[in-house]
């Protein structure tokens, strides 16, 4: 039997993408898209779904809890994205992320037990563990690492996982928590840097890297994660988290070269930039829990194969990073070096 999913943060990359996954994998769910619609979020990312009867977009922020007690009670379960996500703008003002990543998901929780949501899947990130070693690549990520966040954005997003285990301790809802690597492909906001460097290097500008370029990231292609958020949605244990990754790590300065070559350029194109502050050295996720409990592998990450995808996405859809690099956008570029996810 199919069921109402309302999917927070609807308009942004992953949202969008986890949206239409849903539209075109599920046929016997509707989506109830809830979105605030700030500087990252675009319904032009949705633009083939506007008339489809399954989906609906509701603009709400996820703080006004009068407006979620109207949206909740069309909803049998919550996929919860919404948020601030981009560290660099974390570090200049802390407060916008605590309020929406921290309290926001607390007016969820509370509008969600109010109505009685049969599941809540808090969408986290690898970075609530902190930071690994680059010289010790046996250490991986599990989900009993201790939380140690970094960044202001990682310690919200901390703050947001932890509130979630709390309601299902405390109150005893049915909730899952995922804790996914950094994601790649299409739809991303052009401020993360494989937009950011490819959109730099079509336009034939230089790309700033941050300091020496030695810092890891784990890599999966957001629709590997799409899947992954609906098994947990489907088959997770009730206040279990999951680590999912891609098995892909990549330094910066390697996916650096490995863009610039697909776009064409040469290392001149690289500008070494002043790092970022209390920049994470390494990622790196174990995911076999969620291998072994619900079976999912990640199928479509590979690189270079679903990178080179990507890119030549964004060389196909200028039209789209136009359009969603807004006045806000190009301010805090302009006033900022600011490249990594
Ligand atoms: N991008 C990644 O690599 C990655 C990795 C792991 C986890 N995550 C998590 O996945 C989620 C989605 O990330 P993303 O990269 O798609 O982010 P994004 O910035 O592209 O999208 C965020 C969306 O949330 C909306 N939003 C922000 N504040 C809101 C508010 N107060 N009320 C309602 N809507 C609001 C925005 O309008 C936007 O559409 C986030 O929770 C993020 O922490 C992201």
């Amino acid at each position: 039997m199919g069921q109402t999913i309302l999917v927070t943060g609807g308009a942004g990359f992953i949202g969008s993408n986890l949206v239409r996954y849903i539209l075109e994998h599920r046929p016997d769910d509707r989506v109830i898209n809830l979105d605030g619609l700030t500087y990252a979020g675009n319904l032009e990312s949705l633009a083939e779904f506007v008339d489809e009867p399954r989906h609906e977009f509701v603009h709400c922020d996820i703080n006004d809890g009068a407006k979620l007690d109207e949206i909740m009670p069309k909803a049998d379960v919550v996929l919860h994205l919404a948020a601030e996500s981009h560290v660099d703008r974390s570090i200049h003002d802390p407060s916008l992320f605590l309020n929406t990543n921290i309290i926001g998901t607390q007016c969820m929780l509370d509008s969600a037990k109010r109505h009685n949501i049969k599941r809540f899947v808090y969408v986290s990130t690898d970075e609530v563990y902190g930071e690994l070693p680059l010289d010790d690549k046996s250490q991986l990520f599990t989900e009993s690492t201790p939380l140690a966040p970094n960044s202001p954005y990682a310690v919200s997003k901390t703050g947001g996982d932890m509130l979630a285990r709390a309601y299902h301790h405390t109150y005893g809802m049915n909730i899952g928590i995922t804790r996914c690597s950094n994601n790649f492909g299409p739809y991303q906001f052009p401020e993360k840097v494989i937009p950011l460097f490819v959109n730099n290097l079509i336009e034939g500008k230089k790309v700033p890297l941050y300091g020496d370029g030695r810092n890891i990231r784990d890599w999966l292609h957001v629709l590997d994660h799409c899947e992954a958020i609906c098994r947990v949605l489907d088959d997770g244990k009730p206040g279990e988290a999951y680590n999912i990754g891609g098995n892909n790590e990549r330094s910066n300065l390697e996916l650096t070269k490995m863009l610039i070559d697909l776009c064409g350029r040469d290392e001149t194109f690289i500008e070494h930039v002043p790092d970022r502050l209390g920049h994470d050295m390494r990622y790196a996720i174990d995911a076999t829990k969620i291998r072994d409990e619900l079976g999912w592998e990640p199928t479509r990450s590979a690189w270079p194969q679903a990178l080179e995808e990507t890119v030549q996405w964004y060389k196909d859809n200028l039209e789209w990073s136009d359009h969603v690099r807004t006045g806000e956008y190009r301010r805090f570029m302009d006033q900022n070096y600011t490249n990594q996810g």
